[in-house]
């Protein structure tokens, strides 16, 4: 990266993000969350930006409940890919889980490589499959459970 090109980095999401992240959904998720899913989730849940220079380029939604929490959502734009936003946005879920939270949760599609290694990458386990559990072209998608057991 050049010199005068400041680092991308991670902060709270504002209203005002939202129809980018819808944007970004479409062009991410098989079966991408709609606008209410979004509002929904900066009412009542954690969500992430990734941003680089001016534009927005990811996001990443989490919840905790008690002294465990959830990764709900994450994606990086297409064209922003392999730069490392994903796994900066994955490690600031991380860091900003509150203190006492024993484990990070989330839910995969069984085909989803490039996700599936990011997680392996951050630490995370499988520690089960749902069968089918998603809807997908021609037909159905297993569910890999994995889990990042935090100290
Ligand atoms: C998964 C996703 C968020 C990763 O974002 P990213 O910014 O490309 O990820 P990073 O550049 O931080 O990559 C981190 C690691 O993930 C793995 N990875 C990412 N993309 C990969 C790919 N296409 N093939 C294999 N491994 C990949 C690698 O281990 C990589 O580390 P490396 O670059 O040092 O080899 C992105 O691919 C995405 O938005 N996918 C569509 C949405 C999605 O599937 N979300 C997950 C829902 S559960």
């Amino acid at each position: 990266m050049a010199d005068d090109v400041p680092e991308p980095r991670v902060r709270q999401a504002v209203a005002a993000d939202l129809d980018t992240l819808c944007r970004i959904e479409a062009l991410a998720a098989l079966s991408p969350w709609d606008r209410s899913r979004f509002e929904d989730s900066l009412a009542r849940h954690r969500m992430l930006v990734l941003q680089a220079n001016r534009e927005v380029a990811g996001f990443a939604v989490f919840r905790e409940v008690l002294d465990e929490a959830e990764l709900l959502n994450i994606a990086v734009h297409p064209a922003c890919r392999r730069h490392g936003g994903g796994r900066r946005l994955l490690r600031a879920c991380r860091d900003g889980l509150a203190g006492g939270t024993r484990c990070l949760h989330l839910e995969v599609r069984a085909g989803n490589a490039p996700a599936i290694a990011l997680y392996l990458s951050e630490g995370f386990q499988r520690v089960g499959l749902r069968r089918s559990y998603y809807p997908a072209p021609g037909g159905r998608e297993d569910a890999v459970l994995m889990r990042l057991d935090l100290p």
